[in-house]
């Protein structure tokens, strides 16, 4: 929205009444979208290294790093609202989980956002953690514990034994807040899992589903734009087998020359990336999540590729929303900018990109590949075998098929209850989640015009009326599982009369 200077062109008293009171009007606008501060204190909780050994790391401790706030909590009474946090800098899901601290305020709750082991500053082994022999202790199981200790110490440190928890979380932090239910429930009273691919990540997807979805927003933006995704990688395939290495570096903006049929292949998959990225992140309005996007971030891709008179210069100008939103990178960096690894839907740079290998190495199944039939994208084979000899080389470990659905149950999730599970349309991940309602309490909601975990997003006047509904269910729903939880707490107490 631009404001244009406001020149009053009545003389007198009425003029500046009437100005005040737009600005009166704009200003309870404005509030009603007010970003809550909740100002969160950082802090550390010494953890145990190994929940489920006695012997090799004994008593041993690290730092795991936390967020909380408790400027909406009624002492005592409100609930706690715990953000079982993902791959990533906590402070990354607390910059965008507005809904949170929106229902916080509502319902008087103390808000925690907890760090995920390996991950941000919360590293076991200091800056090695996520080195080949020190990853042991990443897994899923692990995480959940820290949870579940830091969540009990924290009832301690505070005076809120006998208050409910709701568990929330967004994508793999979805995951865990379901699984957070299913195996604590006697600590968490419900969870809000959004977008969180729990059929696929256990082996019961389908391995063309995601790019396919991905493909689907950007035809659906229009059918011209996915063709003229085609046909660029097509232009670039016809280049290379020509031999003209060259003009795709030039054209395309590549730092080095091509010149193997594994430089085609990054550069391939470094272009899918930024398609995954635009898809996922295909919010009203800008955002600042995974990158700096500006609003409907598909739209605007199909614009640029569109724009150019060549595919190969629209494609270079489409990655270059994720690749070069700040304008300053004056070629691309395949290798590094996109770094290839156990999830083909991206693992990002740095440490955290590492542990996050390591994970879809070993627990986290995301097999994924593009076919050039059911998707836009060049034919780029990701099988089990794949993965398999890539794990082993990279870690030495070798991908446990069968566990994850033996230890968080697969499809099967009846005997579970209070998860909501949240899917926006626009999303590739939310064809691995669930999408049906499986029990009155297991509730499966649809945000139609929804990218990845909106609803977890702060209210906005750009969204869609479907988010605020979900959101509305939700917050109603959490609402009645923690009174529900309350009275079940108060009912367990001793009479003290
Ligand atoms: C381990 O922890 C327990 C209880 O916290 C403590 O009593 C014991 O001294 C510790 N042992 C060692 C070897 O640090
Ligand atoms: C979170 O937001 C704060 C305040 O806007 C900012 O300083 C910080 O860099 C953000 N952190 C992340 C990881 O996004
Ligand atoms: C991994 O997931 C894919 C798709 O979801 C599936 O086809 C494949 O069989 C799974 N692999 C294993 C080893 O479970
Ligand atoms: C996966 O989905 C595609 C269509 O997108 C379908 O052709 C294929 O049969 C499915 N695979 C499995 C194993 O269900
Ligand atoms: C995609 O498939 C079409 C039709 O089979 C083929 O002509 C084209 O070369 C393929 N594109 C790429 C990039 O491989
Ligand atoms: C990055 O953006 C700047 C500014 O628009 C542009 O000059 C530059 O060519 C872009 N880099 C690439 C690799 O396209
Ligand atoms: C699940 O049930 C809720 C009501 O509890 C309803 O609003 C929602 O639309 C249902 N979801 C699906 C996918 O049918």
């Amino acid at each position: 929205m631009r404001f244009q200077p406001w020149v009053p062109v009545g003389r007198g008293v009425f003029s500046w009444a009437l100005a005040l009171l737009l600005v009166l009007g704009l200003l309870c606008l404005l509030s009603a979208y007010r970003l809550l501060d909740p100002d969160f204190r950082e802090s550390y909780f010494e953890q145990f290294l190994d929940h489920f050994n006695f012997e090799s790391f004994g008593n041993k401790t690290f730092s795991q790093r936390f967020l909380v706030s408790d400027k909406f909590w009624k002492k005592s009474e409100g609930p706690i609202f715990f953000y079982t946090g993902n791959e990533g800098d906590v402070w990354a899901f607390a910059n965008n989980s507005g809904f949170l601290v929106e229902l916080a305020a509502e319902e008087e709750a103390l808000l925690v956002f907890a760090e995920h082991r390996y991950y941000g500053k919360s590293l076991p082994f200091g800056a090695q953690s996520t080195q080949r022999g020190y990853t042991q202790l990443l897994t899923v199981e692990q995480a959940l514990a820290d949870f579940a200790v830091l969540l009990q110490a924290l009832r301690q440190e505070f005076g809120a034994q006998d208050t409910p928890a709701i568990a929330f979380g967004g994508s793999y932090g979805g995951m865990l807040s379901a699984y957070m239910r299913m195996k604590y429930p006697h600590l968490v009273a419900g969870a809000l899992a959004a977008s969180a691919p729990v059929l696929a990540v256990a082996g019961l997807g389908n391995s063309s589903q995601f790019f396919r979805d991905v493909t689907a927003d950007f035809n659906d933006q229009s059918p011209k734009c996915a063709q003229g995704v085609r046909d660029a990688f097509q232009q670039i395939k016809d280049l290379f087998l020509w031999g003209a290495y060259d003009i795709i570096s030039q054209d395309f903006g590549t730092c080095q020359p091509l010149s193997s049929p594994q430089d085609l292949t990054q550069l391939f998959v470094f272009s899918r990336n930024a398609f995954t990225v635009l898809a996922m992140m295909d919010y009203p309005y800008a955002t600042d999540f995974i990158g700096h996007l500006p609003g409907n971030p598909v739209k605007v891709g199909c614009d640029l590729l569109l724009s150019e008179s060549q595919r190969i210069t629209g494609l270079r100008a489409l990655v270059g929303l994720v690749y070069n939103s700040s304008g300053t990178e004056l070629c691309y960096d395949i290798y590094h900018q996109y770094q290839s690894c156990a999830d083909p839907t991206g693992c990002g740079t740095g440490s955290d990109a590492k542990a996050w290998d390591y994970q879809a190495c070993t627990e986290i199944n995301l097999t994924f590949d593009s076919n050039n039939v059911t998707d836009m994208f060049p034919n780029i084979p990701f099988t089990d075998a794949l993965r398999q000899q890539y794990c082993l080389d990279t870690w030495g470990v070798w991908p446990r098929s069968d566990w994850l659905q033996t230890t968080f149950w697969g499809g099967d999730l009846k005997a579970a209850s209070n998860i909501i599970f949240s899917n926006g349309d626009l999303d590739p991940w939310a064809g691995g989640g669930i999408r049906r309602n499986l029990s009155t309490s297991l509730v499966a909601v649809t945000i139609r015009d929804g990218a990845h975990h909106l609803d977890l997003r702060a209210s906005h006047p750009k969204d869609p009326p479907s988010v605020i509904e979900a959101r509305k269910l939700e917050a109603t729903l959490i609402h009645q599982w923690v009174k529900a939880a309350r009275q079940v707490y108060t009912e367990g107490q001793p009479s003290s009369s």
